[in-house]
């Protein structure tokens, strides 16, 4: 096989582990005597040509740096107007054969969009630290955000034991619960409100005061951003978020958590304080696991391009690292379904 020029691209919002990512398909890419080249800010480097070479040098330790060292953005040639053709007119510029794109849902359609519609020879990489890209049951960074949000749980437990208060933290993941869900898991949250869980704020009060009768001087009460705040009595309808928009015209969430807390604390009349975690748990170092997972991920996506397959996800199905359909992409956010209502409940009070 002649040496190819392989491009990578990190897109949409960063996460712990994309530097491992970049690090392991330059090394196996370079394996096979292939070049790399990197694309800086996600898709816009290739819309707008803006480049960095990938050498050994520039390469040389980055696994165990945060963020991305080809930045990121969230634009995306599936916007439309002439970013598709812009696009094509970089890469054969640079003679690049094949792209590897890293990113979530927006990055991916854009993937998608450049490999049906304009046959641009692509592999995708999942990373999102809210877990939720159709296609895949894991994604580079949901593990180190993980481990942030348990331990920040960790110290407002101490806290809050120290003042006999109710500590409610929110935490990231949009419409997904994961986060949510296994971080209240493992920091020993009282109360878990998942986006996709339908329990109301008087339930939530309700789990706090019973705690408090049988001793308890302390609750930790942890909030997807995407819970929509419900009330059985009616007492807290209508308190919704007004609608904030991002750059790309999605909803910025954040902030629910106040709103819980300040119905927590009307209904139990105990103190109640508020965390939003917000992106910490973006920064900083990958764990062990996401660096293991990212090299994973980008030694497959090195070798499907060496080997021609194209329009792949890298996806880790059932416990193993494989590719799958990128059209997988396309569905609907994966969302913590019904069946782990239960399992997440049996943790709660
Ligand atoms: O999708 C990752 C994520 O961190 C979400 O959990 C969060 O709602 C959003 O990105 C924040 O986006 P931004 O960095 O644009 O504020």
């Amino acid at each position: 096989m002649p040496c190819m020029r392989i491009g990578i691209l990190t897109g949409g919002g960063d996460c712990p582990g994309l530097n491992a990512v970049i690090s392991s398909v330059a090394r196996r890419s370079w394996d096979h005597g292939h070049d790399v080249i990197g694309f800086t800010y996600g898709w816009r480097g290739v819309i707008e040509d803006s480049t960095i070479p990938l050498t050994r040098d520039v390469v040389r330790g980055i696994m165990r740096e945060g963020g991305t060292i080809l930045r990121s953005s969230g634009d995306n040639p599936a916007h439309g107007g002439d970013a598709p053709e812009r696009a094509m007119a970089t890469l054969r510029k640079h003679e690049v054969d094949a792209l590897i794109v890293v990113g979530g849902e927006g990055t991916m359609r854009g993937a998608l969009t450049m490999w049906r519609d304009h046959g641009l020879p692509v592999v995708g990489v999942p990373k999102t630290i809210d877990n939720d890209l159709p296609g895949t049951e894991l994604t580079v960074g949901f593990d180190s955000a993980l481990a942030i949000a348990t331990e920040a749980l960790d110290r407002l437990a101490t806290t809050a034991e120290s003042h006999d208060r109710v500590m409610v933290c929110e935490l990231m993941g949009r419409t997904a619960g994961w986060l949510s869900m296994y971080a209240g898991i493992a920091g020993g949250a009282d109360v878990i409100l998942l986006p996709e869980m339908d329990m109301t704020v008087e339930e939530a009060a309700q789990i706090v005061t019973k705690r408090h009768a049988q001793g308890r001087d302390s609750s930790l009460v942890v909030v997807g951003e995407g819970y929509e705040l419900r009330s059985s009595t009616g007492l807290f309808d209508g308190v919704a978020l007004e609608e904030q928009l991002d750059a790309y015209g999605f909803p910025r969430l954040g902030g629910v958590s106040n709103h819980v807390a300040g119905a927590i604390e009307q209904l139990t009349g105990y103190e109640t304080r508020v965390t939003i975690l917000g992106h910490v748990q973006r920064g900083g170092p990958p764990t062990a696991r996401d660096r293991a997972l990212a090299s994973r991920f980008g030694f497959l996506a090195a070798d499907l391009v060496h080997a021609g397959t194209f329009g792949k996800l890298v996806a880790h199905v059932a416990g193993q690292v494989t590719a799958v359909p990128l059209e997988l992409t396309e569905g609907d956010a994966r969302v913590v379904p019904e069946s782990e209502f239960d399992f997440v409940r049996s943790f709660m009070g």
